[in-house]
């Protein structure tokens, strides 16, 4: 099968959470099951890869878009990227969607208008790559959001040339957060070249704006989140974050994967940026983990205090708040906390104080960097991720597989891959809150305080969370399922 995987960000040249590295992994596992897979995203400024592998294809200017140039290279992991090279878009200070101020490039809907509209024309008779178009087009995010509408449109209305009977692409909508939509006003339409028909509520239509996610879940032939319970929870109005009737009435096209996580990558036997790699059967060697991040944290160095960890965006998704609002009770029973984030100041300041306030039991360190997050997954005892919503969630699955047991939220992801160690003692990988709220928290770091005070059950956890199979094969297997229903269903 021909695929193309368009994307915004792809680990590891361009990320700034778990999309980066979902974009890496699933190509790479379709690609190692024998599928041809390519992964569209922008050439952001600053990317370093090498090693083309192909010419470059011309883009023309067409209409309001400009003219680019596809860039095919070769990934670390072997896969094919296919960088759009469109410098006035896309080389620019800053992250992927905000400037270096933190602000949406004001473009946006530009910019990723147009990543959608070429990856809609890579499953057209008009792919700009001469040798290759995709059977699939898997759009990741609001950001692709417009590409199964562009797909749908040259379906319904034939190609630019004007050729209706030129089969087009199948297309795959992933929901990776619905919190981030792209609505933009809807007098932009006309410069993306929405038919009028389309422009309605059945359409892109949002509170009179244009939502670049509600056009791709409308014109979809499949549509897909990153984990089955958060599939079930976006149809209502609590998590659906004002698009659940859509989902509801495309439910019989929705279904949920859980995502997979890189075992090359996240794994503490071969882990090349922790202190000392271990394994299930060399457990203690990653005491000499926790020292190495209480050292370089400026934590004492206390080998008994329980030490929990945070690696997180800053946001009020992430129930930082209620971090915060444990942290007192935490303290008090003789417990360190190890933070690494970055994002809202508000958060950021609040983090940092606390850190002033009890420098050897608290730290925080406000940067992007994955060394550390590896030293935190290492080093920490036990990993705080009470999040409010969370489609799936990367970090606890990765703390489970470094022996390193979640505290998390009921919700999404992090119900579907954590395993309370109340509810099920002999397989429990970890501790679910009953609740999401500080008595839930609350409760649930006083159960994993017990847990710890008794190290033979604590070992059992660790243990059992380290078993735990989180590779992205079976995932794949189901996206490809997914991908045939999509090709069956045009
Ligand atoms: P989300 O995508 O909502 O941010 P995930 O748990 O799916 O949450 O993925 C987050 C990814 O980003 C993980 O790989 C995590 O380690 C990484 N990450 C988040 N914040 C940082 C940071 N400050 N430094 C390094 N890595 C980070
Ligand atoms: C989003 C979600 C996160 C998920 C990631 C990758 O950023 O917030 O839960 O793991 O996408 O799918």
């Amino acid at each position: 099968m021909n695929i193309l995987f368009a994307t915004p960000e792809c680990a590891p040249y361009v990320k700034t959470g778990g999309l980066g590295d979902v974009s890496a992994a699933l190509p790479a596992t379709l690609a190692s099951m024998g599928h041809d897979v390519r992964v569209l995203m922008p050439a952001y400024r600053g990317m370093k890869i090498s090693g083309e592998v192909g010419d470059a294809a011309d883009i023309p200017a067409y209409g309001p878009w400009p003219a680019a140039q596809l860039l095919p290279v070769r990934s670390d992991n072997g896969v094919t990227l296919l960088l759009l090279a469109c410098p006035a878009l896309y080389q620019r200070p800053g992250g992927p969607y905000v400037d270096s101020g933190g602000r949406d490039y004001h473009d946006n809907l530009m910019r990723f208008g147009f990543l959608s509209r070429i990856a809609a024309l890579l499953g057209t008779r008009h792919s700009p790559c001469a040798d290759w178009r995709a059977d699939v087009v898997h759009a990741n995010d609001w950001p692709c959001g417009l590409a199964p509408l562009y797909l749908a449109q040259a379906r319904a209305f034939g190609n630019t040339a004007g050729n209706g009977d030129q089969p087009v692409a199948a297309s795959v909508m992933t929901i990776h957060n619905m919190a981030f939509q792209g609505v933009f006003g809807m007098d932009s339409a006309e410069m993306l070249g929405i038919p009028h028909a389309w422009r309605g509520m059945d359409g892109v239509e949002f509170w009179g704006h244009l939502s670049m996610l509600k056009a791709g879940l409308q014109f979809a032939d499949a549509i897909t989140t990153v984990s089955p319970s958060y599939a079930r929870e976006i149809q209502t109005e609590a998590f659906g974050v004002g698009l659940d009737g859509v989902l509801r009435a495309r439910a019989d096209r929705l279904s949920g994967i859980l995502n997979g996580i890189d075992t090359r990558i996240w794994n503490p036997a071969e882990d090349k940026l922790i202190a000392q790699s271990y394994g299930p059967g060399t457990l203690e060697a990653k005491a000499r983990n926790k020292a190495a991040l209480q050292s370089r944290c400026g934590l004492a160095p206390d080998p008994d205090a329980m030490l929990f960890g945070v690696v997180s965006r800053l946001t009020a998704q992430k129930g930082i708040d209620l971090v915060l609002g444990g942290l007192k009770d935490l303290l008090a029973r003789g417990g360190q906390l190890a933070v690494l984030g970055q994002g809202d100041p508000g958060l950021q300041q609040a983090l940092q104080e606390a850190a002033k306030q009890s420098p050897r039991q608290v730290a925080v360190t406000v940067s992007f960097s994955e060394e550390m997050a590896h030293g935190i997954e290492a080093g920490a005892d036990c990993f705080l991720m009470p999040s409010r919503f969370e489609p799936c969630g990367l970090n606890q699955m990765y703390s489970q597989a470094y022996g390193t047991p979640p505290l998390v939220a009921p919700v999404g992801g992090l119900r579907d891959s954590v395993t309370d160690a109340a509810q099920d003692p002999a397989r429990g990988t970890g501790f679910v809150m009953d609740r999401i709220d500080a008595i839930g928290f609350e409760d649930a770091l006083r159960r994993a305080f017990d847990a710890f005070r008794d190290p033979q059950r604590w070992r059992r956890i660790q243990a059992n969370g380290m078993a735990r199979h989180f590779g992205w094969e079976e995932s794949a297997a189901q996206y490809l399922q997914v991908y045939r229903q999509a090709m069956d269903a045009q």
